[in-house]
Formats: structure tokens, sequence, C-alpha cells
């Protein structure tokens, strides 16, 4: 008797000892964190890391050293399963030879510069045509090809990877060290928020881009998606994609996105718009009332119920749909990236802002410091 009462009792005792055991394991599975791994050496030997950060619902966020690129991003769908919304490689290698930018850092300038030329105090400064005669992110060798700095960040939002890269005075033509900040938090809420900064020791221009290619589906087509933009104008470009300097109202265009709308239902109209942009590609000028984080786009993939959020401080959003891809790029797990298999959602400053009088200037001065904040925010409906 006594001794089937102390083996339940010794029983017992160890079941809630396991059970207690499982439950701290639970937790730790779900307490956020950061892992580094190395993930391979560019051209000239240089070493490349790549971090996994995941937050307390298991959402995950691969960012690289190499061009700050975000490799991958597991975000769930409206039953609970998590699926990579990001385009890109599975290794290394495929950036370092063929990359449209994929997931990468934008800078110092994202988007066009026309002719490669602006004027600072009286001087013109020149920077590469790498876009026909066009300047386009940065120049040969932008912040999406350089190698940067990486610290493990805990905040109260969430797990953080801060990214740093000093720019010297001259590196593709702009003037100034302009020392950058970027960090990337991926917060409980499952939102990936995106900090730049950047200060400089001589007058200059800064725009601080991200160019993840989205689809919410995980593949396929993005035509689909329902897109709403948070702006009743935008920015009309000539032929070779740079603003003409005119803000006009989207009302009675394709270009009108206040109401959701899927990408595909007028993409392919005879537009004078959407043909010099072989789709989307242009620039919106956000609705705001100030300069705070305001909403400027919101997209709903209706199969698996995925729902992104955009949401900046930038005075603009640059909505690529991806135009340029032609099935020659083979990505993640074999997937080929056909034409509009991505779509690029980039919070800006105007395109050519150097040289457009009129749009909010991108002027950076010493003693001056550059700041915005971007989030990219998933639910599910
Ligand atoms: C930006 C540009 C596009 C294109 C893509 C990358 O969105 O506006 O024209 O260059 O980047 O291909």
């Amino acid at each position: 008797m006594t001794t089937h009462l102390s083996f339940l009792l010794l029983g017992l005792i160890l079941s809630a000892g396991l059970s207690s055991l499982w439950d701290s394991d639970m937790k730790a599975a779900a307490k956020p964190q950061i892992k580094k791994q190395a993930f391979g050496k560019t051209a000239d030997q240089k070493t490349v890391d790549i971090y996994t950060l995941t937050n307390a619902n298991g959402v995950e966020a691969r960012i690289m050293t190499y061009g700050g690129a975000v490799v991958s991003l597991k975000v769930p769908d409206r039953n609970g399963k998590l699926g990579d919304v990001v385009l890109g490689y599975d290794r290394l290698d495929g950036y370092l030879k063929n990359n449209p930018y994929f997931g990468s850092i934008i800078g110092r300038y994202g988007n066009r510069i026309a002719r490669g030329r602006f004027s600072l105090n009286g001087r013109e400064y020149k920077l590469a045509q790498n876009n026909g005669e066009n300047h386009l992110h940065g120049g040969i060798k932008g912040f999406d090809k350089v190698i940067w700095k990486a610290g493990e960040v805990n905040s109260k939002d969430g797990v953080g990877l801060k990214l740093t890269y000093i720019s010297k005075d001259g590196e593709e033509g702009y003037p100034g060290n302009l020392s950058v900040t970027v960090t990337y938090t991926l917060t409980n809420n499952n939102e990936l928020m995106i900090d730049y900064s950047a200060t400089t020791d001589k007058e200059t221009i800064v725009n601080l881009t991200h160019h993840s290619y989205f689809n919410l589906a995980g593949e396929g087509s993005i035509l689909n998606h329902e897109l709403m933009i948070n702006a009743d104008r935008f920015t009309p470009v000539d032929q070779g994609l740079i603003p003409t300097g005119e803000l006009r109202s989207v009302k009675r265009t394709p270009m009108d996105f206040t109401q959701a709308t899927t990408i595909g239902a007028r993409i392919d109209q005879p537009d004078e718009q959407l043909i010099a942009g072989r789709g989307y590609d242009h620039n919106w000028v956000l609705n705001r009332s100030d300069n705070g984080l305001t909403l400027a786009a919101r997209v709903y993939e209706p199969v698996t119920g995925r729902v992104m959020e955009v949401y900046t401080t930038e005075p603009g959003l640059q909505f690529y749909s991806g135009n340029f891809l032609d099935g020659s790029i083979t990505g993640k797990g074999g997937q080929v990236y056909h034409r509009r298999y991505g779509f690029c959602l980039e919070t800006q400053h105007f395109p050519d802002s150097p040289n457009k009088p009129n749009f909010p200037s991108t002027v950076l001065k010493p003693g001056e410091k550059y700041s915005t904040r971007t989030i990219y925010k998933f639910t599910t409906k």
C-alpha cells in the first residue's frame, strides 16, 4: 500500500516536473530571438553574415550584411501557416551575380536623378549614369552592394539588427562623408520596422529606402493582390521615368488606388503613364496632415488572407509592379520570377528631388540628422 502510494506520488511529482519543463520549453520557443550565421563570401573574400530574427509569434526575418538585405520574411496566412512573402535567392551567390535589388537597402539616393547631375551651393556634381542617361538607386555600387556592420539590439519593441555604414566623401560621386545607420526591428505585433538615420560632414543629398519585392501569396503573379495607396496625387514621369515636376491628381486615372483595387485591374490600359513605366513604376504623393508616421498603403492577398500595411514618415511612395522581372531569374526554392511576380513599395522622397525645387528637399547639412521610419505590418483577414 505504502509502496503504491509512494509510486503514485513519485509519478505525480515527475509528471508535474516534466510538464513545467515542457512549459518553459514552449516559452523559450516563443521568446523573441536573434541568431547569427555565416552566409558566404564576396568575390573579394569578405565575409557576409545572415541574422535570423524571430518574434514571440514565430514570425521570422532573415537579414544579411551584404546590402543589408531582407533575404526572407515568414509571416502567417489566415490559418496561421507561415510563408515567405519576399523574393530573393537561397544563397549569397545569386545576390552577387544578378540582383534587381532584392530586399536591399537603397542609397545614397533611392530612385532616379536626371542625367546623374545635381547642384549644391553652386557646384555641380556628376553621378554614375547607370539607368540609360539617368542615375538610379545610388549608382554602380550603391548601398545595396556594400557590406554593413551589424550589431544585435534588444529593445522594448522587439529584437533588432542595427546596421551601420560609412559612405566616403566622393563615393559614387556624392559629396560628404555620410555615416548611415539602418535598424531593423521585428516587433511582437508582426511588424518589420525600419529606422534610417544619417549625418554628414559636408552638405549632401540623402534618400534611403527598402527594396523588398513582396508577394503575399508566396508565389505566382501579384496581379490579384488588392492595393490601396493613401494618396490623391502622384508625380507623372517622362519616358526615362523622371518626374516632370507636376503633382497630378489620380482621379479618373489608373493611378487611383484611394479605394482598394486589384493591381492587375488597369495595369495594361493604354495609358501614357503606364506605357512609360511598362506598368506601375511611379511615385505617389502621400496624403498627410503632419510629418509623423502615416498609413501609406495596404495590400490584401485574397487566397492566403495576408494583409500588409505600410506606415511611413516619408512624403512619397514608389509602387513598382515588378515590370522588369522577365523569367530570367530562378530564385528561392527554384521559383522562376516572371514579370509581375513581386511588387515593391518603396517609401521615399520623390525621384529627382535634387533637380526639382518644388519637391520636398533631400539636402542634409552638417549638424543635421536625417531620420525616417517605415513599418511593414502583417495581419490577416
Ligand atoms: C525601382 C525603379 C524601377 C526599377 C526597380 C528595380 O522601383 O523605379 O524602375 O529600377 O527599382 O528594377
